[in-house]
Protein backbone atom coordinates (compact mmCIF):
# COMPACT_ATOMS: atom_id res chain seq x y z
CA UNK A 1 0.00 0.00 0.00
CA UNK A 2 1.58 3.24 -1.18
CA UNK A 3 1.10 6.48 0.43
CA UNK A 4 -0.77 8.90 -1.61
CA UNK A 5 1.67 12.28 -2.91
CA UNK A 6 2.24 14.85 -1.29
CA UNK A 7 2.65 18.73 -2.33
CA UNK A 8 6.48 17.97 -2.09
CA UNK A 9 6.44 14.92 -4.23
CA UNK A 10 4.59 16.84 -7.44
CA UNK A 11 6.15 20.23 -6.86
CA UNK A 12 9.52 19.92 -5.56
CA UNK A 13 12.64 18.22 -6.63
CA UNK A 14 11.84 16.19 -9.70
CA UNK A 15 8.94 14.78 -11.40
CA UNK A 16 6.49 18.01 -12.44
CA UNK A 17 8.67 20.61 -11.57
CA UNK A 18 11.60 20.18 -13.73
CA UNK A 19 8.88 19.77 -16.90
CA UNK A 20 7.99 23.47 -15.59
CA UNK A 21 10.89 24.53 -15.50
CA UNK A 22 11.88 22.92 -18.74
CA UNK A 23 9.13 25.00 -20.55
CA UNK A 24 9.92 27.97 -19.09
CA UNK A 25 13.16 27.80 -20.21
CA UNK A 26 11.65 26.59 -24.01
CA UNK A 27 9.23 29.60 -23.94
CA UNK A 28 11.75 32.35 -23.06
CA UNK A 29 14.06 31.14 -25.91
CA UNK A 30 10.94 31.54 -28.03
CA UNK A 31 10.30 35.10 -26.19
CA UNK A 32 14.21 36.21 -26.67
CA UNK A 33 13.87 35.28 -30.79
CA UNK A 34 10.96 36.86 -31.57
CA UNK A 35 12.32 40.15 -29.93
CA UNK A 36 15.68 39.66 -31.88
CA UNK A 37 13.54 38.99 -35.12
CA UNK A 38 11.45 42.15 -34.41
CA UNK A 39 14.68 44.67 -33.45
CA UNK A 40 16.07 43.08 -36.58
CA UNK A 41 13.03 44.37 -38.52
CA UNK A 42 13.39 47.77 -36.99
CA UNK A 43 16.92 48.18 -38.11
CA UNK A 44 16.55 47.00 -41.48
CA UNK A 45 13.51 48.93 -42.22
CA UNK A 46 15.51 51.98 -40.84
CA UNK A 47 18.25 51.58 -42.93
CA UNK A 48 15.89 50.40 -45.79
CA UNK A 49 13.76 54.03 -44.90
CA UNK A 50 16.97 55.86 -45.04
CA UNK A 51 18.30 54.78 -47.61
CA UNK A 52 15.44 55.07 -50.05
CA UNK A 53 13.50 57.67 -48.74
CA UNK A 54 9.73 57.92 -49.67
CA UNK A 55 9.07 59.98 -53.47
CA UNK A 56 6.53 62.55 -52.13
CA UNK A 57 6.87 63.80 -48.74
CA UNK A 58 5.47 67.19 -48.37
CA UNK A 59 6.43 68.86 -45.00
CA UNK A 60 4.42 71.64 -43.22
CA UNK A 61 6.32 74.43 -40.09
CA UNK A 62 3.37 73.34 -37.66
CA UNK A 63 4.37 76.74 -35.68
CA UNK A 64 3.20 78.85 -38.97
CA UNK A 65 0.48 76.45 -40.15
CA UNK A 66 -2.07 78.03 -38.34
CA UNK A 67 -1.63 81.98 -39.45
CA UNK A 68 -0.26 81.16 -43.31
CA UNK A 69 -0.35 78.85 -46.03
CA UNK A 70 -2.78 76.28 -46.99
CA UNK A 71 -4.08 75.29 -43.33
CA UNK A 72 -5.05 78.34 -42.25
CA UNK A 73 -8.61 78.57 -40.71
CA UNK A 74 -10.20 80.07 -43.48
CA UNK A 75 -9.29 77.91 -45.96
CA UNK A 76 -9.93 74.55 -44.56
CA UNK A 77 -13.32 72.89 -45.64
CA UNK A 78 -14.27 71.50 -48.59
CA UNK A 79 -12.91 73.38 -51.92
CA UNK A 80 -13.81 72.81 -55.42
CA UNK A 81 -10.92 73.63 -58.01
CA UNK A 82 -11.33 75.52 -61.33
CA UNK A 83 -10.78 72.41 -62.88
CA UNK A 84 -13.56 70.77 -60.86
CA UNK A 85 -11.68 68.90 -58.56
CA UNK A 86 -12.76 68.56 -55.00
CA UNK A 87 -10.02 68.65 -52.08
CA UNK A 88 -10.66 68.59 -48.28
CA UNK A 89 -8.42 70.29 -46.23
CA UNK A 90 -8.28 69.60 -42.68
CA UNK A 91 -6.35 69.83 -39.29
CA UNK A 92 -5.98 67.77 -36.39
CA UNK A 93 -5.80 69.35 -32.93
CA UNK A 94 -6.09 67.91 -29.23
CA UNK A 95 -8.82 66.98 -28.98
CA UNK A 96 -10.88 67.78 -32.53
CA UNK A 97 -10.85 68.12 -35.74
CA UNK A 98 -11.13 71.30 -37.88
CA UNK A 99 -13.69 71.78 -39.59
CA UNK A 100 -16.06 69.04 -37.30
CA UNK A 101 -18.04 68.65 -39.99
CA UNK A 102 -16.93 68.11 -43.55
CA UNK A 103 -19.34 67.85 -46.99
CA UNK A 104 -18.36 65.90 -49.53
CA UNK A 105 -20.05 64.92 -52.91
CA UNK A 106 -20.59 61.09 -54.03
CA UNK A 107 -19.48 59.56 -56.75
CA UNK A 108 -16.88 61.68 -57.17
CA UNK A 109 -13.02 61.70 -56.67
CA UNK A 110 -12.12 63.82 -53.46
CA UNK A 111 -8.97 64.64 -52.65
CA UNK A 112 -8.47 64.84 -48.90
CA UNK A 113 -5.29 67.04 -47.36
CA UNK A 114 -4.40 67.29 -43.79
CA UNK A 115 -1.94 67.68 -41.22
CA UNK A 116 -1.62 67.71 -37.28
CA UNK A 117 -0.63 71.14 -34.60
CA UNK A 118 0.67 69.25 -31.98
CA UNK A 119 0.30 65.20 -31.64
CA UNK A 120 0.20 62.47 -33.87
CA UNK A 121 -3.61 61.98 -35.01
CA UNK A 122 -5.19 59.72 -37.63
CA UNK A 123 -9.02 59.24 -38.74
CA UNK A 124 -11.15 57.11 -40.94
CA UNK A 125 -14.18 57.92 -42.12
CA UNK A 126 -17.14 55.02 -41.49
CA UNK A 127 -16.67 51.68 -43.63
CA UNK A 128 -14.28 53.60 -46.28
CA UNK A 129 -11.02 53.53 -47.27
CA UNK A 130 -10.51 56.75 -46.48
CA UNK A 131 -7.71 56.11 -43.53
CA UNK A 132 -4.46 57.90 -42.74
CA UNK A 133 -2.18 59.23 -39.39
CA UNK A 134 -2.02 62.61 -39.08
CA UNK A 135 1.68 63.49 -37.94
CA UNK A 136 2.96 67.09 -36.86
CA UNK A 137 5.44 69.07 -39.91
CA UNK A 138 3.95 66.63 -42.39
CA UNK A 139 1.16 66.83 -44.82
CA UNK A 140 -0.72 63.53 -45.21
CA UNK A 141 -3.03 63.30 -48.67
CA UNK A 142 -4.90 60.84 -50.49
CA UNK A 143 -7.74 60.54 -52.63
CA UNK A 144 -11.11 58.32 -52.43
CA UNK A 145 -14.75 58.39 -53.79
CA UNK A 146 -17.78 58.01 -51.26
CA UNK A 147 -19.90 55.42 -53.07
CA UNK A 148 -22.99 56.05 -50.91
CA UNK A 149 -24.53 59.76 -49.60
CA UNK A 150 -25.17 59.60 -46.16
CA UNK A 151 -23.99 60.84 -43.00
CA UNK A 152 -20.47 59.00 -41.57
CA UNK A 153 -18.26 59.49 -38.30
CA UNK A 154 -14.88 59.96 -38.56
CA UNK A 155 -13.19 59.29 -35.45
CA UNK A 156 -9.53 59.81 -34.29
CA UNK A 157 -7.70 56.25 -34.09
CA UNK A 158 -4.17 56.82 -32.83
CA UNK A 159 -4.10 57.89 -29.38
CA UNK A 160 -3.42 61.03 -28.73
CA UNK A 161 -3.74 62.14 -25.23
CA UNK A 162 -6.53 62.12 -22.30
CA UNK A 163 -9.23 63.51 -24.94
CA UNK A 164 -8.67 60.78 -27.52
CA UNK A 165 -12.31 58.80 -27.20
CA UNK A 166 -14.01 62.15 -27.92
CA UNK A 167 -12.27 63.15 -30.58
CA UNK A 168 -14.04 62.87 -33.74
CA UNK A 169 -15.80 64.29 -37.12
CA UNK A 170 -18.78 63.62 -39.10
CA UNK A 171 -18.77 63.75 -42.55
CA UNK A 172 -21.94 64.48 -44.98
CA UNK A 173 -21.73 62.61 -48.16
CA UNK A 174 -24.39 64.21 -50.71
CA UNK A 175 -25.92 63.56 -54.00
CA UNK A 176 -23.06 65.45 -56.52
CA UNK A 177 -26.03 67.81 -57.61
CA UNK A 178 -26.50 69.22 -54.40
CA UNK A 179 -23.16 69.73 -53.65
CA UNK A 180 -22.17 70.93 -57.04
CA UNK A 181 -25.24 73.84 -55.98
CA UNK A 182 -23.71 74.61 -52.54
CA UNK A 183 -19.89 74.58 -54.17
CA UNK A 184 -21.27 77.50 -56.24
CA UNK A 185 -22.53 79.87 -53.59
CA UNK A 186 -19.79 79.24 -51.40
CA UNK A 187 -16.36 79.26 -51.76
CA UNK A 188 -15.53 76.59 -48.47
CA UNK A 189 -18.26 74.11 -47.63
CA UNK A 190 -18.40 72.65 -43.87
CA UNK A 191 -21.90 71.13 -42.80
CA UNK A 192 -25.61 72.49 -42.89
CA UNK A 193 -26.42 72.47 -39.60
CA UNK A 194 -29.11 70.47 -39.61
CU1 LIG B 1 -6.56 62.56 -31.88
CU2 LIG B 1 -6.71 60.39 -30.97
Amino acid sequence: MSAPPTATDTNGGHGAGDVAVAAEKRWAIVVTLIIVVLIAMMVLAGLHWAAMPPSRVETIDVRTAHMQGEFVESNLGTAVDADGSVTVRLIAQQYSFEPQCIVVPAGVPVRFRGTSTDAVHGFVVGTTNANTMLIPGFVATFTTTFDKTGELLMPCHEYCGTGHEAMWARVQVLPPNEFLARARAEERLNCVSR
